[in-house]
């Protein structure tokens, strides 16, 4: 394996608990009971196409105009979390696994559903170990399709078949495996199932599996 693929929420931050804080705000507010059960559908997923979801369950249709508004709220609330991160929000460990590939010049890639993947990265100042930050002001089409991690590979210079992606949500390990890539889901594996590793957060992943990766042949 030669390149690697990160997403952001819920993987490299615990920004994937502010996403879900802001929708159970919204879903409250609208009398939709959301659960985190619920949020799993969410993870991964553009914002747009969340609150799609969201009225759906709730069996609410709604003018475009009520649909941005509500979009906007529902990112404002997010932004006053994220205005507060700061390096303390980097889950554990993942300093670490990205220092081990720094260290080694592998290329590494962030490959995020989020328009705010990139201020987030400044805020707790890991935007330096990217070679390139492929988010969801660019991507068209939302995980599962595969656009983002193909889109990240290819500026990387890497071939899809030798990229590993890192990834907490079942919709980004569907991408992951519809690039060809080698998953490694983040969290639960009865979520997860479907990712060629799972791990439940990167306390989980020693040095000598990392060695393995890189010793990895293709699929
Ligand atoms: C993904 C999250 O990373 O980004 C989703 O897992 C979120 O839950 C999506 O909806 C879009 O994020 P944003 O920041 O553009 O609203
Ligand atoms: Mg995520």
């Amino acid at each position: 394996m030669k390149g690697f693929i990160f997403d952001l929420d819920g993987v490299i931050v615990d920004t994937a608990r502010y996403h879900y804080l802001a929708w159970k705000h919204l879903a409250d507010q609208l009398g939709i009971p959301f659960t985190e059960a619920d949020n799993e559908r969410f993870k991964g997923v553009s914002r747009r196409r969340c609150l799609e979801i969201l009225l759906e369950m709730g069996g609410l249709q709604v003018p475009g105009e009520q649909f941005e508004a509500w979009l906007l709220e529902k990112n404002e609330d997010y932004l006053s979390y994220i205005s507060k991160m700061d390096a303390s929000e980097i889950l554990p460990e993942v300093p670490r696994v990205l220092e081990f590939l720094r260290e080694r010049d592998v290329p590494m890639a962030l490959g995020s559903a989020s328009k705010n993947a990139r201020p987030i990265l400044e805020k707790v100042g890991l935007a330096s170990y990217f070679r390139t930050v492929v988010d969801g002001n660019e991507v068209v089409k939302a995980k599962p399709d595969p656009q983002v991690f193909l889109m990240a590979a290819d500026r990387l210079g890497v071939a899809p078949a030798e990229c590993v992606v890192f990834e907490d949500a079942q919709a980004g390990i569907a991408a992951a495996n519809a690039a060809g890539m080698y998953s490694i889901g983040i969290g639960d594996a009865a979520v997860l199932g479907e990712a060629d590793r799972v791990f439940r957060d990167f306390t989980e992943i020693r040095p000598g599996f990392m060695e393995h990766l890189l010793q990895l042949e293709i699929k």
